[in-house]
Order: C-alpha cells, then sequence, then structure tokens
C-alpha cells in the first residue's frame, strides 16, 4: 500500500518538500506520496489523529505551526525539546507521537562545516521568528560563545533570551551601525523574501572577511546576498539548509539517509529559476 506523507503550513503552496521527498521515494523505489497541507489551527487535531491511526506514515510542519504543534503531540524530543520547535512527526513503535526538530542538524550539515567557527568569532542573527530558536542552537552547539540577536519586534528577543541566557540583544535601530562587529551573520527574517519587503540599507559596512548566511532559499539570492557576494564576500543562501533538513526527515521515517545528488539540486534550482 501507498505510504502517505505531507507538509502542514498554511501558506504552504510555495513548499519544495513534496519536490524533494518525492525525488527520494522514486530514487529509492519508495511506494510513497508526500503532498501539500494546508491547514489552519482547527485542522490540527485531525490531521494528528491521522498520524497516529496510520493514514500518515510522518509528517513536516512549517510556518505558522512549528511551536503551536507541541499542543498536540506526544512528547518534543532531542532538539525540538531544546528549541521548542518541532518540523517533523512521526509515530513510534509504542504508538507515541514524537516530534523532532531536524532544522538545527540542516544549519549544522549546510553551513557550519564550512565556515571557521572558533569560539572567539562573533555572530549576530537578524531576526527572531519561527526559525531563530533553530539557528541559536545551531551555533551554540558550534562552540560559537558569542551570539548577538536583532529584531524588529524586541519583545522576541526577550522572550528568546528567557530560553537562550547567552544571547547578547542588539537594537533594531542600531543594526545598521553594528554590522561591522560580526565575523558571521545569518538573515532569519522573511525580508528578501520574493515579493516581499527587504532591508532598507545594504551591507556595505560589514566586515571584511564577513561571511553572510541566508535562511531564505526562494530567491535563491535575495537583494543583500546579491550585494555581498558581488564585493567579494563568502555568502550561502538557505536552499542546502532546507535540503539537509529534509535529508534528517526522511531519515527518521524511512531508516534510509538519501543521497543529495546533482539530479536532485538540479531539480531544485530549476524549480526556483
Ligand atoms: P512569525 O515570527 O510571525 O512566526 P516568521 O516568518 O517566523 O513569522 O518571522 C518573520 C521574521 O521576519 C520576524 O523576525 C519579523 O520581525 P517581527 O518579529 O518584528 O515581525 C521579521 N520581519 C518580517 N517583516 C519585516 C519587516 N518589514 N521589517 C523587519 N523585520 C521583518
Amino acid at each position: 500500500m501507498k505510504k502517505l506523507f505531507g507538509i502542514i503550513g498554511n501558506p504552504i503552496k510555495h513548499s519544495l518538500s513534496p519536490v524533494l521527498h518525492n525525488y527520494w521515494f522514486k530514487k529509492y523505489n519508495i511506494n510513497a506520496d508526500y503532498s501539500l497541507i494546508e491547514a489552519t489551527n482547527e485542522d490540527l487535531p485531525e490531521i494528528i489523529k491521522r498520524l497516529k491511526d496510520g493514514t500518515y506514515s510522518g509528517l513536516n510542519v512549517t510556518l505558522p505551526f512549528k511551536q503551536k504543534i507541541i499542543n498536540f503531540i506526544d512528547k518534543a524530543v532531542n532538539d525540538a525539546e531544546l528549541t521548542g520547535s518541532v518540523n517533523t512527526l512521526l509515530l513510534d513503535n509504542k504508538k507515541t507521537i514524537v516530534g523532532e526538530n531536524t532544522d538545527v542538524f540542516g544549519l549544522q550539515a549546510a553551513y557550519l562545516k564550512e565556515i571557521d567557527n572558533s569560539p572567539n568569532k562573533k555572530v549576530l542573527i537578524i531576526g527572531a521568528g519561527g526559525v531563530s530558536p533553530s539557528v541559536i542552537l545551531s551555533f551554540q552547539k558550534s562552540g560559537i560563545r558569542s551570539i548577538s540577536i536583532t529584531n524588529r519586534t524586541k519583545e522576541k528577543c526577550i522572550f528568546l533570551k528567557k530560553k537562550f541566557k547567552f544571547l547578547n540583544i542588539i537594537s533594531w535601530e542600531s543594526l545598521e551601525l553594528e554590522i561591522n562587529n560580526f565575523d558571521i551573520i545569518i538573515n532569519a527574517t522573511s525580508l528578501g523574501l520574493k515579493n516581499g519587503e527587504d532591508f532598507n540599507f545594504n551591507f556595505e559596512n560589514t566586515k571584511e572577511a564577513v561571511i553572510y548566511i541566508d535562511t531564505i532559499y526562494n530567491p535563491l539570492e535575495t537583494k543583500t546576498f546579491k550585494y555581498l557576494k558581488e564585493v567579494g564576500k563568502k555568502v550561502f543562501n538557505g536552499l542546502d539548509m532546507f535540503i539537509y533538513q529534509g535529508q534528517k526527515s526522511f531519515y527518521l521515517w524511512n531508516k534510509i539517509n538519501p543521497e543529495i545528488d546533482d539530479g536532485l539540486v538540479d531539480l531544485l534550482n530549476s524549480k526556483l529559476k
């Protein structure tokens, strides 16, 4: 029988997760289908019931449900427990609905191995929304000791500092002036998203050897990414992080560590043109 998987979110139309997982299902001859599940808060109990009764074999969770979903599952484990953010659901052999987080791994696997993350480096996280707890934990795990955060709405930084006490809060108003203090800058806001708003300054004030990471992959190159690339900085977009978080979800469900081959990368890139 065909196994069913899917991603719960709203809006969800633009998610590339079906492309990713259906590619791997085909590659590994698994009779399964991965679909988009547009949901409202009211739909969550019914969707979870369908995971419990075996209709679904595994689910991803994205905005705006990564935190909220914890109220509907049996337990959040590992990075999901540490961040309070769940992006992967599975049913264990005791019929317990387990929430995991594969975003932290996605970030680590995609970038942190490629950059010099010696403990004295200074990191700035821009944004305190849905993806930020995962970004913070991945830097913490990498051993970096100086982690700063800024957000338009300061209260969200204060809230995150309750969980991650080591965070240093920078005011949004001084962002443009302060960016020259950081070795690694990561954009965890939605600024730069296709057809959305963008930063109202460019990043010309950054350090010579700065590394810029964008969690955005649609477009593949945001305005800031393009600018920094053009002036010769080391830049990463969010596509690798997206692929690696999916790889870990796929492993958790199927116990196969799927290969990230050229065919997959080409396919994803073609969808983002
Ligand atoms: P949410 O936090 O509502 O779940 P998100 O997509 O996870 O949504 O996060 C969006 C992030 O982008 C937040 O950090 C948000 O800042 P606020 O907390 O102040 O809303 C940030 N963001 C979105 N639009 C922005 C804008 N025009 N200027 C600055 N920051 C913006």
